[in-house]
């Protein structure tokens, strides 16, 4: 009966099939899921549930840490079997239902929404659906390729059922670090002074009284598809890099940098692996989810720590690391995502957070989740915790979108999710905008400059010029401000139809 995976023998009886363990989930209930950016989420009994409601009414609240894995997004989305979700997602078929108005999606802080379940200002949850590599003597809970927001999940829900997934090694164990902030008005500081701070657990604390269910599974994590750096994204890295050395002879860095923060996604995953052809060592990153990116790092000899939440790999990084993650145990943490991007530790440790802008304007405000303002991409994620209290908040997106057709620095963004008082600095392709410092016509100029593609310049150019005329602390031309937008609804391009790319 898996004695190593399930410890204590009282839970033995509790071991159940995945349709069993859906049947306790009701229609309207909230669920509370593990699973951030496809790593640690639990496999079955979310099919369970997508099964069912395919066959009666089946509606909930699903929460999680952040996205899932295994089409467990999909199905439930199919099956009509979602009618809440938050606070993260990036499934194309939930995307669809939440732009369609079928899904209500609540696109959170990820360092908040355990915060507001605790307050009782958001929840009670139900259930919590939690993956485990085992289950220790005292009913503890060891999580597996992430943390998210399990632990919180697992101590609030009225009951919980286990995942224990035999494809995920036994050797995850120490890997985490589970400390769960006390309760405010009174809290005490998070002792995390440095990446590799140890503060808590290294298995969440259950009461295995609460244990409803037991499931056993023997799933992978989805990989990633993480595009290999190309020349604009390796172009984009060497910007970066120079900046640092700039920050370095200012002083202003060592050459060990900061700990660094890379968000999703290939751009940032490209920066990472541009670290390691540079003059930079002894690298530390506290982060949020670790990429392949932080594996090669490792290996490289450059990197010393990471912290991070969650383990998000591609397919031949997946099967290396996970299979040999003894060797990189002393070297890496996963924390709940309300540590990992918990202001206080950012503003703290003096993070460099590098996260990829959707589009951004000449004043650099950032919007990173809804195209046209209106269609939400994924979600904040963890990029408004990092930019508002990191050392350095960096942006980086590709200077055009669609084959030229989309510029993405315009006159104003169609939605802010980063304004531009949090922004420091914008990279492109084309160049780096360092926006510290700087009043809003300078940092125009900086941004036209150095970051725009030179095929949108001139319109930019034009666009500021006539907007200062009309005067104001941060000009703009209010019935222009969005023309470029308009013009790509109605034309197929921002380029107005002389203009040539
Ligand atoms: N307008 C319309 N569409 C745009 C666009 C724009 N300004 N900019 C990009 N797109 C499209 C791209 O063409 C692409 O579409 P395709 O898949 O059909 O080709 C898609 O949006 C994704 O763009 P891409 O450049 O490939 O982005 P990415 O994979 O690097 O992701 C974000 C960029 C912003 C969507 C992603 O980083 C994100 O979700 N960020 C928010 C969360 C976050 O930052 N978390 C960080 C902490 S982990």
């Amino acid at each position: 009966m898996y004695r190593d995976r399930i410890r204590l023998n009282t839970l033995w009886g509790k071991v159940m099939s995945p349709e069993e363990a859906a049947m306790l989930i009701k229609d309207g209930m909230t669920v509370g899921m593990s699973g951030f950016t496809r790593a640690g989420d639990a496999k079955a009994v979310p099919l369970a549930l997508a099964e069912r409601a395919e066959r009666e009414p089946l509606h909930i609240t699903l929460m999680t840490g952040a996205s899932l894995g295994n089409d467990n997004d999909k199905l439930l989305t199919k099956a009509g079997a979602l009618a809440r979700r938050l606070p993260f997602q990036a499934d194309p078929t939930l995307r669809a239902a939440i732009n369609s108005g079928e899904v209500m999606f609540i696109d959170q802080h990820l360092s908040e929404t355990v915060e507001l379940l605790r307050s009782r200002q958001m929840g009670p949850i139900d259930y919590a659906v939690i993956e485990a590599s085992a289950i220790t003597e005292d009913g503890g809970l060891i999580p597996t390729t992430s943390v998210g927001n399990s632990a919180t999940f697992a101590i609030l829900a009225e009951k919980v059922i286990v995942e224990i997934n035999l494809a995920q090694p036994l050797d995850l164990e120490g890997l985490h670090d589970i400390y769960i902030p006390t309760r405010r008005p009174f809290r005490e500081p998070i002792p995390v002074v440095a990446p590799e701070s140890r503060a808590g657990l290294p298995f969440i604390p259950l009461d295995p009284g609460r244990i409803a269910a037991i499931v056993i599974t023997q799933k992978s994590d989805s990989t990633a598809t993480i595009e290999a750096p190309d020349t604009e994204t390796a172009a984009i890295a060497g910007h970066l890099i120079e900046f640092f050395q700039h920050e370095v002879r200012q002083g202003r860095l060592g050459t060990t940098l900061a700990p660094l923060q890379a968000g999703i996604g290939s751009i940032a995953n490209a920066v990472l692996h541009g670290l390691i052809d540079s003059p930079f060592h002894d690298l530390k990153m506290y982060s949020e989810v670790l990429q392949d990116s932080t594996f090669e790092l490792f290996d490289s000899g450059k990197l010393a720590f990471a912290s991070g939440s969650s383990m998000t790999l591609g397919a031949e990084a997946h099967d290396r690391v996970i299979s040999s993650i003894g060797r990189y145990k002393n070297k890496v943490v996963l924390r709940p995502q309300e540590i990992s991007n918990h202001p206080e530790v950012i503003r703290r440790l003096g993070v460099i957070g590098i996260n990829t802008a959707l589009e951004c304007d000449i004043y650099g405000n950032v919007n990173s989740t809804h195209v046209n303002g209106t269609h939400m991409m994924n979600g904040i994620g963890g990029s408004g915790d990092f930019a508002r209290n990191a050392y350095l908040a960096i942006f980086v997106t590709k200077s055009l979108a669609k084959n030229g057709a989309l510029s993405r620095v315009v006159p104003m963004v169609t939605h802010v999710d980063h304004n531009e008082h949090d922004v420091d600095v914008i990279a492109t392709e084309i160049g780096l905008a360092d926006l510290r410092g700087l009043a809003p016509r300078e940092r125009a100029e900086t941004i036209i400059r150095n970051c725009i593609h030179p095929t949108y310049r001139e319109l930019a150019s034009d666009y500021l010029r006539r907007a200062i005329q009309r005067g104001g602390h941060t000009p703009h031309l209010l019935e222009e401000a969005f023309s470029w937008h308009v013009r790509a609804r109605q034309m197929g391009t921002m380029l107005p139809s002389q203009t040539a790319i």
